[in-house]
């Protein structure tokens, strides 16, 4: 990648700080990924997202780590599709203005339906840039819904495609756990509990399961090396 420093992950939970440089993750693996763009297109693409809206480019960055790991512990093939699927999903959030992107609190519901546009905006943005219709899809729909409250079709169940569900799930943790200016971020014992209630209506069940169980392990790990695990849980 032309921008290494571009890789510093933003985030305040020390553990899972720890957690997220540690893990294999597409940073290392960026040049070796067989993508359907280039390495230069894709570099290209979150530099524009890093220099609009930092916030957001740190959070691709990590759901981009998040993907590497799920797709190593559920299909290896996958690893750098999804990896790229999660590295771009959030690209059309450069398309809402910044009063809105600047999310300080409740958004009034005319302003929801603004946020809503970058998952269409996304999809076009990709497409544009040379990927399928297939995996452009899959980016507009990463914020569907399991039982079809999502948007931006409300489309339900299997008919959501599986990268989709798959990026809903970390991008999920990934809200749940950052600092937003009205409220700190959860602990990740809360954010899986969270999840875990959202398994089946919002969530899918298989993808919520891999992902708690396999970043509960790296959370142990970390503990162990970091000699907390003898101290009560933290958050
Ligand atoms: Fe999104």
């Amino acid at each position: 990648m032309n921008e290494p420093e571009s890789l510093v992950f933003e985030v305040e939970n020390p553990i899972l700080a720890h957690v997220l440089t540690d893990l294999p993750n597409f940073e290392t693996a960026f040049e070796s990924y067989k993508w359907p763009i280039g390495q230069n297109s894709v570099s290209a693409l979150l530099f524009a997202l890093k220099i609009r809206d930092k916030t957001t480019f740190s959070h691709v960055l990590r759901c981009g780590t998040y993907a590497h790991l799920l797709g190593q512990q559920e299909n290896k093939e996958l690893i750098g599709e999804w990896t790229l699927l999660a590295l771009l999903h959030d690209l059309g959030k450069m398309g809402i203005p910044d009063e809105i992107l600047r999310d300080t609190g409740e958004l009034p519901l005319r302003a929801f339906e603004q946020v809503k546009q970058h998952a269409s905006f996304g999809q076009e943005l990709v497409r544009r840039a040379g990927l399928s219709d297939e995996l452009s899809m899959c980016i507009r729909s990463h914020h569907e819904r399991l039982d079809g409250y999502g948007y931006p079709d409300g489309i339900s169940g299997d008919k959501i495609p599986e990268a989709s569900r798959m990026i809903l799930v970390i991008d999920t943790f990934d809200a749940l756990t950052s600092n937003r200016p009205y409220r700190s971020g959860l602990s990740y014992v809360d954010a899986f509990e969270e999840m875990r209630k959202s398994m089946g209506s919002q969530l899918d069940k298989r993808f919520t399961k891999v992902f708690i169980t396999i970043l509960s392990e790296h959370i142990d790990l970390a503990e162990k090396r970091l000699g907390l695990d003898t101290l009560p849980r933290i958050a």
